[in-house]
């Protein structure tokens, strides 16, 4: 297929389309209408073939789209057809519920090691994978072609983890600290912050609820109008 530049935007949606797809794969839907796939995912038809444009035209009228291909296309584009090499910098709560998620493997991202500071977390093992000081960092990711790191240390801390990372050569930070990391132009950061997501679901949710005793007490001055 073509290389072509696909958008951000498009991009933040490939993940929900890949995961529906996998699961159409799954229960052996070979081909699928764009319109089937609106109804399923709630999003609109036009906006899924706008979307799935961008690989290719393998939408056809009376066809659909090709499952497989689009699966392949889509895990390809995410880079999930190739192996990603990982480590953990901090085994507290969120590095180890992280390192005990076996999942991230099927995608390809493989937890190399899990780096801690605290000696009475330093040699213990999560899921195979043993808890490291951070004195052999740089060493650990060069012998190990490590190209990924989770951050989930505190927050004043990470900036210079963040700095011995890119100097041994990570390209990408998942980072779930608390902070804006200032790193290369070569390397990729993807902020995860979930009391951002849930502050998100506070604003809908107080919205919704604002809108709905606005239209009650609209209602009920209506009935004492009449
Ligand atoms: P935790 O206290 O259980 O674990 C933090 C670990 O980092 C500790 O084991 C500590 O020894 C280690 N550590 C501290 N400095 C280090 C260093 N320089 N190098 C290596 N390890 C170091 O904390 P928890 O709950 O696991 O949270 C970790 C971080 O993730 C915190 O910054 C927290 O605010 C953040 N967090 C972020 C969330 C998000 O959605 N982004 C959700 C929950 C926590």
């Amino acid at each position: 297929m073509e290389e072509r530049e696909i958008s951000k935007a498009v991009i933040t949606r490939l993940p929900r389309y890949y995961r529906y797809l996998g699961e159409l794969l799954e229960s052996g839907v070979e081909r699928i209408s764009s319109n089937e796939l609106s109804t399923r995912m709630s999003v609109t038809a036009s906006q899924i073939r706008q979307d799935l444009n961008n690989f290719g035209g393998f939408g056809q009228q009376g066809y659909g789209y090709n499952v497989k291909y689009l699966y392949t296309e889509m895990g390809r584009i995410l880079g999930i057809d190739r192996q990603h090499n990982l480590i953990i910098i901090g085994a507290g709560n969120l590095g180890q519920a992280i390192a005990n998620y076996a999942n991230f493997e099927k995608r390809g991202f493989i937890i190399k090691g899990m780096f801690d500071i605290n000696p009475r977390l330093i040699g213990l093992v999560v899921r195979g994978i043993e808890i490291r000081g951070v004195d052999d960092l740089e060493q650990y990711i060069k012998d190990n072609d490590v190209q990924m790191a989770a951050l989930t240390i505190p927050k004043t801390k990470a900036p210079e983890i963040a700095e011995r990372l890119v100097n041994a050569g990570i390209k990408a930070i998942w980072n779930f600290a608390h902070v804006d990391l200032t790193v290369p132009d070569d390397v990729v950061v993807e902020n995860v912050h979930l009391s951002e997501s849930l502050m998100r679901l506070s604003y809908r949710v107080c919205s919704m609820q604002d809108k709905l005793e606005k239209e009650q007490e609209s209602k009920q001055e209506n009935k004492q109008e009449k």
